[in-house]
C-alpha cells in the first residue's frame, strides 16, 4: 500500500465486480440502443475505459473537461468548463460517466448544458457517490458505490494531480494536505 493512503477503500478486484454489475444495469437498460458516452476528464478515464469494454451498445466516445477544485480537497464551487464536447449530440443517448459525485455541482452544470443540446435522454453513471457532501439536486442514475465523506484517492482520483495512477480506491492520509 502506498504510504500516504491511510486504508483502501475498494481494492482493484472490488472495483472490477463493481464496473461490470453497473455494466449489467447499463446494458439492460438501453437495450442496444447507440449511445454517446462522456467521459469527464481527467479523474473518469479509467473507470470509463474499463466500463466501455463490457457496454454491448453501439457507443461512441467523447470528453468533457470541467474544473472546479484546484489543488483543495473542497470544491471552489464555481465549476469551469475547459473543454467540451465535438460530436452532434442532437438525438442522441448520452451517458455521462463520472468518477464520484460529491457536492453535485459539476454534474448539475454538465448535465444542464447537454440537455440544451436536445438530446434523446441523458444519464449519469458514477463510480462513487459521497451523498453527505450533496449541495445540488442532481439525480444520478447509476451508482457503483456509495463512500463515506472522506477524501479519496486512486483508480483515476487525484490530490493535486498525484495518486491517480493506484489500482485501488484509498482514503488520503490527512498529513498529506493538512500543512
Ligand atoms: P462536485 O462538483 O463537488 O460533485 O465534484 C466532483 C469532482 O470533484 C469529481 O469529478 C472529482 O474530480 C472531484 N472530487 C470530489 N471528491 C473527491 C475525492 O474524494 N477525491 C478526489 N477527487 C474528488
Ligand atoms: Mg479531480
Amino acid at each position: 500500500m502506498h504510504k500516504d493512503i491511510k486504508k483502501i477503500l475498494l481494492s482493484a478486484d472490488e472495483i472490477k465486480k463493481i464496473v461490470s454489475e453497473l455494466a449489467e444495469k447499463i446494458n439492460a437498460d438501453f437495450k442496444g440502443q447507440p449511445t454517446v458516452a462522456i467521459v469527464l476528464l481527467k479523474g473518469s478515464m479509467f473507470f470509463a475505459a474499463d466500463l466501455m469494454r463490457e457496454l454491448t451498445m453501439p457507443v461512441s466516445l467523447d470528453f468533457m473537461k470541467l474544473s472546479s477544485y484546484g489543488n483543495e480537497t473542497n470544491s471552489s464551487g464555481i465549476v469551469k468548463i475547459l473543454l467540451d464536447t465535438s460530436v452532434e449530440l442532437e438525438g442522441k443517448n448520452l451517458l455521462i460517466i463520472e468518477d464520484i459525485v460529491d457536492s453535485g455541482r459539476t454534474l448539475l452544470k454538465v448535465q444542464n448544458m447537454l440537455k440544451d443540446r436536445s438530446p434523446k435522454c441523458v444519464r449519469i453513471c458514477t463510480l462513487l457517490d459521497k451523498p453527505d457532501r450533496r449541495e445540488a439536486d442532481v439525480y444520478v442514475d447509476y451508482v457503483g458505490s456509495v463512500i463515506p465523506n472522506e477524501f479519496v484517492v486512486g483508480y483515476g482520483l487525484d490530490y493535486a494531480e498525484q495518486y491517480r495512477n493506484l489500482p485501488y480506491i484509498g482514503i488520503l492520509d490527512e498529513s498529506v494536505y493538512s500543512n
